[in-house]
């Protein structure tokens, strides 16, 4: 593209999202003003560490914040130009099935038992187009076929227990796309697959997105699975973006000190999906956040100033942002 597109034509805008979980324990600035935007046929990856945010960002998207303990408290979330967040709640019903669509992260244990995979994805037919039985088990045979099920009329009516973790994530994403979703989030879609299950399941999100051109938002702890696909990256710390920039940018030279860390983790192939951190230290309880950056107390190159002022996510260069006050001496290191 040689023209960016305006706020106003993107296809999904989050804007200064903020939630907090209401506990005994004290209150969680979960997501503290969180901003990106994703364009029709984009795929943008949310990183970042476990308990940085990234599914609470998407499940506020989505409207399916469990409130309470969560607590929406500030941003909107704009579908083509519409508020996600104050739309009513028929229209948000009617609108998010085929607008914004999502895959969970626990999607492998979220299929019911009890039913035949083909009725479970025929439901999505049969509940939002008004489908007969008959007919919304065509839809799933033919969905089946689309995410690549082997003998899928022979396996409509099996349960989920006779299919592998790699089919039944297989099921997860023909349900996500039933309805032609504009928009997919899916929320650490490999975390429990094999490495080379891993790979299929990406190209085939790869391959459904460019079917549809839709914007893909794709949800990691994990930087390797992400870089041939993602054009852009979104890195979170803390419940906000620390880092936002083209994919190649990140990997060649990270602005942000956190997300040099990440690039330098080392992957363990003794623990599947799992990296071990270059980075010292832990996230912080996100009821006692620091002062500051929020990264300062695991940071090396922390000063004074990273103490007491919280660095605003600010350009450093052609399309990215950093939220640093050395962005300059990362980028130049
Ligand atoms: N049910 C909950 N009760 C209290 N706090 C929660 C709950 N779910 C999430 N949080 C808070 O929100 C933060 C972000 O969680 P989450 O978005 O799930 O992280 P992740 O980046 O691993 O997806 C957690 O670190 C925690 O502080
Ligand atoms: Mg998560």
């Amino acid at each position: 593209m040689s023209t960016e597109a305006t706020d106003d034509e993107r296809l999904l805008r989050v804007e200064d999202l903020h939630v907090e979980f209401r506990t005994p324990e004290g209150v969680a600035k979960a997501i503290n003003g969180v901003d990106f935007s994703l364009d029709e046929g984009e795929t943008l990856a949310i990183l970042g560490e476990s308990g940085s945010g990234k599914s609470v960002t998407a499940q506020a998207i989505m409207g399916i914040l469990d409130t309470p303990p969560a607590h929406l408290t500030g941003g909107r979330v704009l579908f083509q130009g519409r508020d996600l967040l104050t739309m009513p709640d028929e229209e948000r019903r009617k609108g998010r099935g085929p607008g914004v669509s999502m895959i969970f992260q626990d999607a492998l244990s979220s299929l019911n038992p009890v039913f035949p995979v083909g009725w479970q994805i025929g439901e999505m037919f049969r509940i939002h187009r008004g489908m007969n039985r008959s007919d919304s088990y065509d839809q799933a045979i033919r969905l089946m076929e689309r995410v690549n099920i082997p003998a899928a009329r022979e396996r409509v009516k099996a349960y989920p227990h006779q299919f592998s973790g790699g089919m039944r994530q297989r099921i997860m994403i023909a349900m996500a796309i039933a309805l032609d979703p504009k928009v997919l989030i899916a929320d650490e879609p490999t975390t429990a697959l094999d490495v080379t299950v891993q790979a299929q399941i990406m190209s085939l999100l790869q391959e459904l997105q460019e079917e549809h051109n839709m914007g893909l938002i794709l949800i990691t702890h994990d930087l390797g699975v992400v870089a041939d696909v993602a054009d852009r990256i979104a890195v979170m710390y803390a419940g906000r973006i620390v880092e936002r920039a083209d994919v190649e940018d990140v990997y060649s030279k990270p602005a942000h000190p956190y997300t040099k860390g990440l690039l330098e983790s080392i992957p363990r192939l003794d623990q599947k999906g799992q990296t071990l951190s270059a980075i010292g230290g832990l996230p912080p309880n996100l009821t006692r956040i620091p002062p500051g950056c929020a990264f300062n107390p695991r940071c090396v190159l922390a000063r004074d100033v990273c103490r007491t002022d919280d660095p605003e996510l600010l350009d450093v260069g052609p399309n990215r942002q950093s939220a640093c006050h050395f962005s300059k001496e990362v980028l130049d290191a």
